[in-house]
């Protein structure tokens, strides 16, 4: 069965950005729990578990039709998280550079205009969801909004970076001003992870 992907810095490493309580809960409760109720899928399913995750939602159609809904919901639970909390690692530089930087401004004209897209797509997504930085089946950037935990992985889309809007992502510290939040976010996503990801899915 598959084991949570742990995350490698402390919870209040992202302080005063995202609170300890709030990451604590994400990773030790959501997150968790998402990767338990996919195991069980799994387990009825006999599902292939030498299969990486991201090969594994591909598999859908060997998923019962009862538990189609309840696999896709809970592996990009697992997948969306895993990302969100590796591209947040502490320690990289949060400018936007290099290949990356070439990349994003081949897509989206400047960086300016991809934060600007970025800060938009995320304040105005409604309801749960998440908005990925991915790289689209022809290998160019692009801005992809998900609903709930869809990932974008299931339709042909390689994503790089991505930020939670789901309010239990920050509604402890922002409450309704998911805008604030949003915006303080780019203050704390370490570009240095993006750019490797980058640069491995780009080829
Ligand atoms: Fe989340």
């Amino acid at each position: 069965m598959y084991e949570l992907k742990k995350i490698s810095y402390n919870f209040d490493a992202l302080e005063p950005v995202i609170d300890a309580k709030t990451i604590e809960i994400h990773h030790t409760k959501h997150h968790q729990n998402y990767l338990n109720k996919l195991n069980d899928i799994i387990k009825k399913n006999n599902l292939d578990v030498s299969k990486s995750l991201e090969e594994l939602i591909l598999d859908v159609d060997q998923v019962n039709d009862a538990d189609k809904v309840g696999f896709l919901f809970n592996i990009g639970g697992v997948i969306n998280h895993d990302l969100y909390f590796e591209i947040l690692k502490p320690g990289g530089s949060n400018e936007i550079s290099g290949s990356l930087k070439e990349g994003i401004e081949s897509s989206f004209g400047s960086v300016d205009a991809f934060i600007e897209e970025f800060a938009q797509k995320a304040s105005t997504l409604m309801g749960s969801g998440w908005v990925f930085l991915a790289l689209n089946p022809n290998k160019e950037l692009e801005l992809v909004r998900a609903n709930n935990q869809e990932s974008p992985i299931s339709h042909g889309f390689d994503p790089i970076m991505v930020i939670d809007v789901w309010e239990h992502a920050y509604y402890l510290k922002y409450q309704n001003l998911r805008p604030d939040y949003v915006t303080n976010f780019l203050d704390i996503v370490n570009f240095d992870v993006v750019k490797e990801l980058y640069d491995e899915k780009v080829k």
